[in-house]
């Protein structure tokens, strides 16, 4: 099964073709003139540009065509020659009724599947995750859900920053406030102590201040680049320190992204791919890929035609230190050796673009990729009401945490506001209001094109109405409100039939089009055309509630119809939403 315009577009392109046109012109989209029909086709202006002939002439001979098919109630012209088209009522119903029966709600699957690693997160070790971190999180955890309904064997992984300076700094701000500690006496044979002489809390002191120190003082940085290289190079007692940090850290994020979440298959980091890092190297080197350049190895990446200077891949620095280009470069190695996935995906922020150019070109120029295609999705900047990047009101960069808790807070009283979950447990109150302040975050993130910047606005973002996550929720809970009442007296949806009013035929049209969200969605790495989709269905699906009195209908047959669109929307929804990590409570 497929979209209802993605059937028409098969039907009109052949129309195009009987008339020796080009059939790729015969594409149908929605109308966004519902007045004038409920699909559209544009194609027969650049078809008369191609031929020479007067457009209107070419449209009203492919409506000629069209009209003769019975499955049109109306086929007309408008403007210069556009082609609109209406569905007879029973054609409309029978394919939305075949919707509700396919277990797939008619998406069909990517064909054939691939293997698709999502890289997306990227917290770094020992520095609390904040919501920087929040955009990559959201953005990736979406595509990973989307990649796999399409029928995809996806991979998430979290490539964690385990593997440079910040690890040395902290190893060294250690060393002089806890000198007598094993990790630091060289002498020492092991094992080391199971239990971890630091705690996420003490890393979240321990880094500002290491970092501080080492901008203020050169010895001081000079102290964390030679604990840096040391860690690298395998010193035992830093290693197992270093461990300490990692088992630590990835405790404390896995919290907070199971609060928001959002997961992952893979918890690899930077300090995974070290030992592959001199081999790639070598490797590279002996077959002319890399190339000294003023005591560094580097990979030359410029191309012909670049319009800006796209600088060599620095892989080994004069000092010898390896780069967070050699780290990809090695993770793509290791992602080839393990996986040989079919594309690599990168949800990382834009300002990050360059990085990855030169890392893929340098990957491509010596096939070190395989058969995977790799892609960017660089996503922008989450600004405050002000402008700037997001700060809380203190200065600082919120925590993943916190943030929750405030959104929790405010879900609370906009539930309160708008009478919902009244006299509910308090416990279920809170859960409700824990979903609604994810919804919130996720569909406001979400809801934008991932490469735009976009304002964090908590308020606003938390509305019940407009286009929000929890005005979407509130739609679905609505669904399953009147679902179960139809329950209570003995009614269940039944087959669709031909619509009653403007109103379910409205609404059938909007659910004939989930396919297409799906896809684009899929192939524009675009869940925003997922929350297009689902805000515009629930609407419908609001007016359909207004105008259609289903429990109260004396039909029968008109009522399980109706309760059958009721229930196709909150599929739908579940659908959508679930594509986008949102959960929809049963009730509120
Ligand atoms: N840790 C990095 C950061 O905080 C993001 C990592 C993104 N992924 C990658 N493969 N480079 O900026």
């Amino acid at each position: 099964m497929s979209s209802l315009a993605s059937k028409l577009t098969e039907t009109v392109a052949a129309a195009f073709a009987a008339e020796g046109l080009p059939p790729e012109l015969g594409h149908v989209t929605v109308s966004n003139r519902p007045d004038l029909g409920q699909f559209q086709c544009n194609g027969a202006l650049p078809a008369a540009k191609r031929v020479g002939a007067n457009p209107r002439e070419i449209a009203q001979r492919v409506a000629d065509r069209l009209a003769a098919d019975p499955r049109f109630q109306a086929v007309s012209l408008a403007g210069p020659g556009f082609i609109n088209l209406s569905l007879t009522d029973a054609v409309l119903a029978g394919h939305v009724d075949g919707q509700a029966r396919d277990e797939r709600l008619g998406v069909p699957k990517t064909n054939p599947p691939r293997r698709v690693v999502l890289d997306y997160g990227g917290p770094n070790i020992a520095k609390p995750m904040h919501v920087g971190h929040l955009r990559a999180s959201i953005i990736g955890d979406s595509l990973r859900r989307i990649v796999l309904f399409a029928g995809d064997e996806a991979v998430g992984d979290v490539h964690m920053g385990d593997w440079g300076t910040p690890m040395g700094m902290v190893i060294s701000e250690i060393a002089r406030r806890q000198p007598d500690l094993p990790y630091f006496d060289p002498d020492f044979t092991g094992p080391y102590p199971a239990e971890s002489p630091v705690t996420m809390e003490d890393l979240e002191v321990l880094y500002p201040a290491a970092s501080q120190a080492s901008k203020a003082d050169p010895a001081r940085m000079e102290e964390s680049r030679k604990a840096t290289a040391e860690l690298q190079a395998g010193r035992p007692g830093y290693r197992a320190l270093w461990q300490h940090f990692i088992d630590v850290s990835i405790a404390g994020m896995k919290r907070e992204f199971d609060s928001l979440g959002v997961r992952f298959d893979l918890w690899k980091g930077e300090a995974a791919v070290h030992d592959l890092i001199e081999p790639m190297v070598e490797e590279l080197e002996a077959k002319g890929f890399a190339e000294t350049d003023d005591g560094a190895v580097i990979v030359r990446v410029a191309e012909e035609g670049d319009r800006k200077e796209v600088p060599p891949l620095i892989l080994v620095k004069s000092d010898g230190a390896f780069t967070y280009g050699t780290t990809d470069l090695a993770t793509i190695v290791d992602r080839r050796q393990s996986l040989d996935p079919d594309l690599g995906l990168y949800v990382v922020d834009r300002r990050q673009s360059l990085h990855f150019e030169q890392v893929f070109r340098a990957a491509r120029k010596a096939g070190l990729n395989g058969k995977s295609d790799l892609e960017h999705l660089g996503y922008g900047t989450m600004n405050g009401p002000d402008g700037k990047p997001f700060r809380t009101r203190a200065g600082g960069v919120m925590k993943l945490y916190d943030l929750l808790d405030t959104a929790t807070e405010i879900g609370l009283k906009r539930l309160e506001e708008a009478h919902l979950a009244e006299g509910y447990p308090e416990e279920e109150r809170r859960e409700i209001a824990r979903r609604v302040g994810i919804a919130a975050v996720k569909f406001a993130d979400l809801s934008n094109n991932p490469s735009s910047d976009y304002v964090f606005d908590l308020d606003r973002m938390l509305r019940f109405e407009g286009k929000t996550g929890p005005y979407l929720q509130y739609a679905a809970v609505r669904a399953k409100s009147l679902l179960r009442r139809a329950d209570g007296q003995g009614d269940a949806p039944g087959t669709i039939l031909p619509a009653a009013n403007e109103a379910d035929r409205a609404l059938m049209l909007q659910l004939g089009q989930l396919p297409d969200a799906v896809r684009n969605a899929y192939d524009k790495r675009a869940p925003n055309e997922l929350c297009d989709f689902a805000y515009a269905l629930a609407r419908e699906f609001s007016r359909f509630y207004d105008a259609c009195h289903v429990l109260s209908e004396p039909d029968p047959a008109r009522r399980a119809s109706w309760l059958g669109l009721a229930a196709l929307t909150l599929r739908q929804l579940e659908l959508a939403l679930g594509l986008l990590g949102i959960e929809i409570p049963d009730r509120m």
